[in-house]
């Protein structure tokens, strides 16, 4: 932000302050409460030692690209040439100086996902800057405090669900695991432009489902067999529906399964797989054919290593897993629950030919431990505390007129004051997630990293089954305005947002 747009923004955010307290809905804060404003001094104050850290430079240009899926090409806006961005690598402790220039025709952001990152560099727009207006640029300047898998995603719009993600990956100095190999596997559900794009997509989910009440297509005419609208899929594991939307692919780090891409080992060797969930819409369940996983990661964080056949992953999670490679060709499967398609990779230690897209995969039915199942490894627990509030957030809505909400309110991405809970710094917060809808969300909360239950995983996005309460455990240790909201990216754009924000 150069300094006039900056103090324009600065001047917003005040305002907000002030005529947001005053206009009426009762779950507003008091006209007393005031809230720590992403330009406050002690916010970049945190990031004060970083005088010494190690910078490291990333340039990344958003802007409309044409890209090969593997014989599919499609016309997107994206980092680079791929349908993925440029994985980003560094070490904890080192500061990322990422310059992000918008040649969209549209404005955007950068968030950084999962990271404990100072909250000006947070990336969403009006809750901690104004978007980078097409032709501009802006520079994202933050230490990374933590090793672990993560992404890094446009926070405007739908863009999310279009080329503009990549990995983040942020290695451990004192790494304690031992492996061969490190693989970054980036899932996606693709449809921009090739068979429209998200707003296509998100037209069709918001005229409604034929039969269902509250749709406001045309009377009297037959209703046009959904395109993109998922009518019939289902998943135990999700606790109902899978999701909203048929993609016309499933990508593994960018490519379809016809061209997958190829992971190369020798016999015994050990690999550790970071796996990203970056759809929009859809859950993928991951296996390796003829293999176990050891799973040692959930969203970055250790956890005591747990044995799985396969992992399910919401939309925002992390997974890292180790696996000790056997002798021949397999197929690395993505499955897009509920929805009867799959990514693919092909991980190969010798010769052969590749199994077929479609190869069966017993695995993908075995044990699949689920975050709740796992606990935080010894030095990633939160330490024993009271609770000094308790957040008790209802995940609200409805499909029929598919509008998202909190507490009933959908969130309103022009106010800063919009579906905004308080909290005060040096507080242990029991943060509940109870989903009162049909379906399952991936709750996703920015800046922190709580913990399920008092000893379970660390996490910062988490599955939410329907109909259930889920609660988790955080510490006020990162002082700013920090977005929480679904990590469907359709359910996040209709309204299941909000803020969990300081108060001074
Ligand atoms: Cu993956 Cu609000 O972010
Ligand atoms: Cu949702």
């Amino acid at each position: 932000m150069d300094a006039v747009s900056r103090r324009a923004f600065l001047k917003y955010a005040a305002a907000a302050t002030v005529s947001g307290s005053i206009a009426v809905a009762c779950s507003s804060p008091p006209p007393t409460q005031r809230f720590i404003t992403p330009d406050d001094p002690e916010i970049a104050a945190r990031d004060r030692a970083a005088a010494a850290a190690m910078v490291v430079p990333m340039a990344l240009a958003a802007r409309p690209v044409t890209v090969d899926l593997g014989g599919v090409v499609a016309n997107t806006w994206g980092f680079g040439a791929a349908a993925v961005g440029p994985e980003i690598r560094l070490t904890a402790g080192d500061r990322l100086r990422a310059e992000v220039v918008n040649d969209l025709p549209v404005g955007t952001t950068i968030h950084w996902h999962g990271i404990a990152i100072r909250n000006d560099m947070d990336g969403v727009p009006v809750l901690t800057q104004e978007p980078i207006a097409p032709g501009q640029r802006f520079v994202y300047d933050a230490v990374m405090p933590d090793p672990g898998t993560y992404w890094y995603h446009s926070h405007s719009g739908l863009q999310l669900d279009r080329g503009l993600s990549g990995p983040l990956i942020i290695e451990d100095p004192n790494e304690s695991l031992r492996y061969d190999h490190e693989w970054t596997v980036f899932l996606k559900d693709w449809v921009d432009g090739v068979t429209g794009t998200p707003d296509d997509v998100l037209r069709e989910l918001t005229a409604g489902m034929p039969g269902m009440s509250g749709m406001n297509g045309e009377s009297g005419t037959a209703t046009a067999r959904p395109q993109y609208l998922l009518t019939d899929g289902t998943s135990a594991l999700l606790g109902g529906d899978a999701g909203d939307v048929n993609y016309p692919y499933y990508l593994v780090n960018g490519r379809i399964p016809a061209d997958p891409p190829q992971f190369t080992a020798k016999p015994g060797d050990r690999a550790r797989l970071r796996i990203v969930n970056a759809g929009a819409d859809t859950a993928f369940r991951v296996a390796l054919g003829g293999h176990g996983l050891t799973v040692t990661h959930t969203d970055g964080y250790p956890i005591e290593p747990v044995r799985a056949d396969a992992l399910l992953l919401g939309m925002g999670e992390r997974y890292d897993a180790l696996v000790t490679l056997k002798d021949g060709v397999f197929p690395l499967v993505a499955s897009a629950e509920g929805k009867n398609a799959r990514g693919l990779a092909i991980v190969r230690t010798g010769p052969g030919e590749p199994p077929p897209p479609d190869v069966p995969v017993t695995e993908l039915d075995g044990r699949i431990p689920m975050a709740w199942d796992m606990s935080a490894s010894q030095a990633a627990g939160l330490p024993r505390r009271d609770v000094a509030r308790t957040l008790d957030l209802r995940l609200t809505g409805e499909m029929s007129r598919y509008e998202w909400s909190i507490d009933g309110i959908p969130f309103d991405p022009t106010d800063v004051e919009s579906n905004r809970f308080g909290v005060r710094g040096g507080e242990r917060v029991r943060l509940v997630w109870r989903n009162d809808t049909d379906m399952w969300h991936p709750m996703h909360l920015h800046g922190h990293t709580f913990q399920l239950a008092e000893s379970g995983s660390r996490k910062d996005t988490v599955i939410v089954l329907p109909k259930t309460a889920l609660a988790t455990y955080f510490d006020t240790d990162n002082p700013g305005v920090w977005a929480f909201h679904c990590h469907n990216s359709f359910h996040q754009d209709r309204g299941m947002m909000g803020s969990v924000s300081y108060e001074i």
